[in-house]
C-alpha cells in the first residue's frame, strides 16, 4: 500500500511535535510494508517568510493532491502585527476551505491516568457519568468551514465600527449534523446541538435543521443546548456528554475548555473531514486534516518540552478516517495509554498533586521515542 501525506509542519513547537509524529506511522509502513510518502510543505509564519503570504497557492494544490494532511501548528508573535489577511492563521482557514474539511472533530477524554492534572472536582466528573465513575469521553463536532469565520466582514469609512457576520446554509448545518449523527451512532447515541438560539437567526436556523436530522434519527438521544449553559455545563458535569455539534465559533471556544478537562490542551488531537462525495475523497473517504489543536506555543518552541502526544494521536485518527487502518490507530492509542501508564509524563501533564512520585517528566523526544519503543515491543496489538 502506498500513501502520501501532506505534511506542513509550520512554526513554533510544530515541527517538534511533527516529528515524533511522522516516526510513529513510519514504524507502522516498515513493519506492514506500507509506504508513507511525505510531502513537505509550507503554510503560515513559514510561509510569510519565505514567499510573502501565508498559504502559497502551491501549498493548497499540492495538499489537495495527497490522501492527506498532517499539520503542527501555525503562527507566533513575530508575524503578529500583519493585517487579518496576511497572518499565519489565514493558512489555517485557506487550507481548511479549499480542501473543503467542514467536520472538525476533537475528542476530549479524560485518561484515569491523568486525573490528578484535570482541574475539577471528583464530584463533577461523577455527575452525569452513567458509570458513576469520575470520568468523561466526548466529542466536539465543530462545523470547520462556515460562520463568523468566512462571513462578510468590514469596517466603516471612518475605522469606528467594524462587523463580522454568522451565516450558515441549510446545507452547511445538514452535512456536519449528519457527521455528528453518525458519529453518536458508533459512539453512545447521545447527541447535543450547541446554539445560541435564544437570541441569534443562524441559530434558530441550527435548531430548526437539528430537529429535522433529529426524527430520521429516533435510536440517538438528541438535545439542545445554548452555548452558555453548555459552557457552564461542560465544568459542572462533563460526562453527561457524549457528542456536541455546534458551529465554528462556539466550537472554537468550547473545545479549549474542554482540552483543560483533560488535563492539558497537549493532549487533544483532532481531525477536519470533508465528504466521502467531494471530488477531493480519495477511495471513497473523505479528504482529511489533522492537527493538534494546541497551537504553536511559541514561548516553549525549541526547548524539547512540549507535549508531542496531541500530534501522535492526531496521527491515530489520520489511520482511522483517511486510510481505514482501524487496529493501527487503536495501536497508536494504546502505545501512548502504555507510556502513560508507565508514568511518563511531559511538563504539562504532570501531577498538580498527590501521584507524582511515581512520574517521571520527560522531553518532547524522550516522550516520542516511548511511544515508538511501546509501539514496537507490542507487535501484537498492530
Ligand atoms: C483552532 C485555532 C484556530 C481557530 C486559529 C489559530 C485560527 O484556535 O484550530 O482552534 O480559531 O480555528
Ligand atoms: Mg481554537
Amino acid at each position: 500500500m502506498n500513501y502520501s501525506i501532506a505534511v506542513v509542519p509550520g512554526d513554533g513547537i510544530g515541527p517538534e511535535v511533527t516529528a515524533p509524529a511522522l516516526e510513529v506511522l513510519d514504524a507502522f509502513g516498515d513493519a506492514y510494508g506500507i509506504v508513507f510518502k511525505y510531502v513537505e510543505l509550507e503554510a503560515g509564519g513559514k510561509a510569510i517568510d519565505s514567499t510573502g503570504e501565508p498559504l502559497p497557492k502551491e501549498t493548497l494544490e499540492t495538499a489537495k493532491q495527497c490522501d492527506a494532511l498532517l499539520l503542527g501548528a501555525v503562527g507566533g508573535p513575530r508575524w503578529e502585527t500583519l493585517p487579518g489577511r496576511l497572518r499565519p492563521e489565514r493558512a489555517l482557514l485557506g487550507l481548511r476551505a479549499g480542501l473543503g474539511v467542514f467536520a472538525n472533530l476533537r475528542p476530549a477524554v479524560l485518561l484515569p491516568q491523568l486525573r490528578s492534572a484535570c482541574p475539577v472536582k471528583d464530584e463533577a466528573l461523577i455527575a452525569g457519568n452513567s458509570e458513576g465513575k469520575p470520568g468523561f469521553d466526548l466529542l466536539i463536532v465543530r462545523e470547520l468551514t462556515g460562520g463568523i469565520y468566512f462571513g462578510e466582514r468590514g469596517r466603516s469609512a471612518d475605522g469606528n465600527s467594524a462587523w463580522d457576520t454568522e451565516t450558515y446554509s441549510r446545507a452547511e448545518i445538514e452535512r456536519v449534523l449528519r457527521t455528528g449523527f453518525a458519529a453518536a451512532a458508533s459512539r453512545r447515541k447521545k447527541l447535543c446541538v450547541v446554539d445560541k438560539a435564544n437570541v441569534l437567526e443562524s441559530s434558530r436556523l441550527w435548531r430548526e435543521v437539528a430537529q429535522e436530522a433529529a426524527k430520521d434519527h429516533p435510536d440517538i438521544e438528541t438535545s439542545y443546548l445554548y452555548v452558555d449553559n453548555a459552557a457552564m455545563q461542560l465544568i459542572r458535569a462533563p460526562g453527561q456528554f457524549d457528542v456536541i455539534v455546534t458551529s465554528n465559533l462556539f466550537g472554537d471556544i468550547l473545545s479549549d475548555e474542554a482540552s483543560v478537562l483533560t488535563g492539558s490542551i497537549g493532549m487533544l488531537a483532532s481531525a477536519s473531514l470533508g465528504s466521502p462525495t467531494d471530488p477531493l475523497a480519495k477511495n471513497g473517504r473523505p479528504m482529511g486534516m489533522y492537527e493538534p489543536i494546541h497551537g504553536s506555543a511559541p514561548d516553549i518552541a525549541g526547548q524539547d518540552i512540549a507535549n508531542p502526544l496531541a500530534a501522535i494521536l492526531s496521527t491515530a485518527m489520520l489511520l482511522r478516517y483517511s486510510f481505514g487502518l482501524e487496529k493501527e490507530a487503536a495501536a497508536v492509542e494504546a502505545a501512548v495509554n502504555a507510556v502513560l501508564d508507565a508514568g511518563l509524563r511531559t511538563r504539562d501533564i504532570a501531577s498538580r498533586g498527590s501521584g507524582g512520585a511515581t512520574e517521571k517528566i520527560v522531553g518532547t523526544k524522550a516522550m516520542g521515542e516511548a511511544v515508538l519503543k511501546a509501539l514496537e515491543t507490542a507487535p501484537a496489538a498492530i
